[in-house]
């Protein structure tokens, strides 16, 4: 099967698992619940749950003892977008074309539907049917760690703290490895922590993998949006604008930014290497990522 394939079955397969994680949730307070639903079905990619299941792929787990971690990951990746737009952070009023969700509520409504969905997430990794305690509460570990001040949380706090400022690369890379890199990387580690027979040489070169990708990800984001700046105003205006805060583009130049990203594809794959066949599409998952064209 083809990465698109499998990338649609696994789409399907965590949306109907989301679906009746918050159809199950206390409805106490209608709009509360509402708010939820909204923003966890908002037409995302659902990237991270396909690397829980890549991952799981890779290692012969069973597909259904990996659905609580990816909703788990989907839910704190929801979460950590609904408080991101809001008038305190990013103030945005879209999101993936519709309103985001204190535009759709309130602003106090999507204050707690971010709290809630941190918490179900945690609720659903902590109830996987399939899995001995044991072998959740590592898993509960690494997602609070990838998630909190040392995680996800803190990479926020850096990205906010550095608006107007000049980064260098190396804090540039230190921001997304934080921001967005620590939540791909908890998708691997969940995945792989699934299985006690998942080895600790197993789980370093997965998160070799997944830290390869978190960074072509968005090294590959930033030329993008060069390239369709380029196209929409014109090459010169286009380039201005992503001049004006810090990029891998900004930083290495246009070219230097298309080396790195192929330099961390590379990198991904070698950290595959002992890995047999059940690995491919993870494999063709970070060629996808520095090929993609939106
Ligand atoms: C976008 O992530 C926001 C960041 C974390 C930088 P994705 O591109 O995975 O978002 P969706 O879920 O598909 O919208
Ligand atoms: C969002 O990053 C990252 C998290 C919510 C962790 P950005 O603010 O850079 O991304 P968009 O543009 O809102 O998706
Ligand atoms: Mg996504
Ligand atoms: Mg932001
Ligand atoms: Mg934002």
């Amino acid at each position: 099967m083809h990465l698109k394939q499998l990338t649609q079955q696994y789409q399907k397969r965590v949306d109907e698992a989301l679906e009746r994680l918050i159809k199950n949730t206390s409805n106490l307070a209608n709009e509360l619940h509402q708010a939820m639903h909204y923003s966890v079905f908002n037409g995302g990619k659902r990237v991270r749950p396909l690397l829980v299941y890549l991952t799981g792929q890779a290692l012969n787990i069973p597909h259904e003892h990996q659905d609580a971690s990816a909703c788990a990951v989907e839910l704190i990746h929801c979460y950590s977008l609904v408080h991101d737009d809001m008038p305190v952070m990013d103030d945005d009023d879209l999101r993936r074309g519709q309103p985001t969700c204190h535009k759709q509520f309130s602003e106090a409504t999507a204050l707690l539907t971010g709290d809630a969905l941190q918490t179900l997430a945690f609720e659903a990794l902590s109830q996987n049917p399939y899995l001995d305690a044991k072998l959740i509460l590592p898993m509960v570990k690494a997602l609070a760690y990838a998630s909190g001040a040392a995680g996800m949380a803190g990479g926020q706090a850096l990205d906010l703290s550095a608006t107007g400022k000049d980064l260098s690369l190396e804090q540039l890379k230190i921001m997304h490895e934080h921001k967005t890199g620590a939540l791909i990387r908890a998708s691997v580690q969940l995945g792989a922590l699934c299985s006690p027979q998942t080895s600790t040489a197993d789980i370093t070169a997965l998160e070799h993998y997944a830290q390869n990708i978190g960074l072509s990800f968005q090294i590959k984001d930033d030329i993008l949006d060069i390239e369709s700046d380029t196209e929409t105003l014109g090459k010169q205006q286009g380039a201005d604008i992503n001049l004006n805060k810090a990029t891998y583009p900004a930083l290495l130049g246009l070219d230097g930014a298309k080396n790195m990203a192929q330099q961390c594809h590379q990198n991904a794959l070698d950290s595959l290497s002992h890995f047999d066949n059940n690995a491919d599409p993870l494999r063709w998952l970070s060629e996808y990522i520095i090929t993609r064209d939106h």
